[in-house]
């Protein structure tokens, strides 16, 4: 069975000042019945280790260590405490070119590291309107996700690149649609295909989780705008929960 995980990502926001809402939010969820994975930015994971909750960086160098000024590896994430690391983010690919064969690098490197590899895909708004989105996410998963993978060291996050911080989310049909396809494929490409976790990611709040969590092949969410407060994150970490009873 795949594993519940509700991922919080920070992007870049969060200061030692608002460390306080990780310990809020400790203070209710030390013992989730679900997985929590907090991606807060690197500044901050050290400061993150005795939280009772899983903790990610947002992105890593496919290299272990060199001249790569500004950079960090997967290593360092390692040693910094955390226990994986997204790759391939949506404002990764757009801000800084990433394609498809970085993404694989950097989740290999995630492997190499004893990192979790959060792979993240999505269709832009242009994309989806073509009716190409499908075609785009074969793409993706062809092209981001090592054949090393599996279920344990490998979660997919399906985030509509229209549908993150803009309020606007897909139908629930739409979602389905996807999730059902991106488990089919795993299915077809891994042994353990039907145990990769399968998140969803774009304007995830507590007024919408439990009916996307609802959605068949959907095993939690990624979580941008809403994680970074305790009393945002606590509902929908909450609404996972609720699934799993
Ligand atoms: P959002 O971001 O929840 O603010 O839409 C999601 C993400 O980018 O991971």
């Amino acid at each position: 069975m795949p594993r519940k995980i509700a991922a919080g990502n920070w992007k870049m926001n969060g200061l030692q000042a608002d460390m306080v809402e990780l310990s809020k939010l400790a203070a209710d969820h030390a013992s989730a019945k679900v997985d929590v994975l907090i991606c807060p930015p690197a500044t901050l994971i050290a400061g993150c280790k005795d939280l009772p909750f899983q903790i990610g960086g947002q992105d890593c160098h496919p290299h272990e260590s060199g001249a790569h000024t500004g950079d960090i590896s997967a290593s360092m994430l390692a040693d910094a405490g955390a226990t994986a690391v997204l790759t391939g983010h949506s404002e990764r690919r757009t801000d800084h070119g990433e394609m498809d064969a970085d993404v694989a690098a950097k989740s290999k490197a995630a492997y190499a590291a004893g990192l979790k590899a959060v792979i993240c895909i999505g269709e832009t708004l242009t994309e989806r309107e073509a009716g190409t989105t499908l075609n785009v996410i074969d793409t993706q998963l062809a092209g981001s996700i090592p054949d090393t993978a599996t279920a344990a060291n490998t979660v997919i996050a399906y985030e509509p690149v229209w549908a993150i911080g803009t309020g606007k989310v897909p139908t629930l049909e739409q979602i389905g649609e996807v999730h059902d396809h991106i488990r089919a494929k795993l299915a077809a490409r891994f042994d353990d295909g039907a145990d990769f976790s399968l998140l969803y990611g774009g304007s995830v709040k507590g007024s919408n989780a439990v009916e996307i969590f609802g959605v068949s092949n959907v095993d939690g969410a990624l979580v941008g705008g809403a994680s970074l407060k305790a009393a945002d994150f606590s509902p929908i970490i909450h609404a996972l929960e609720g699934t799993s009873l």
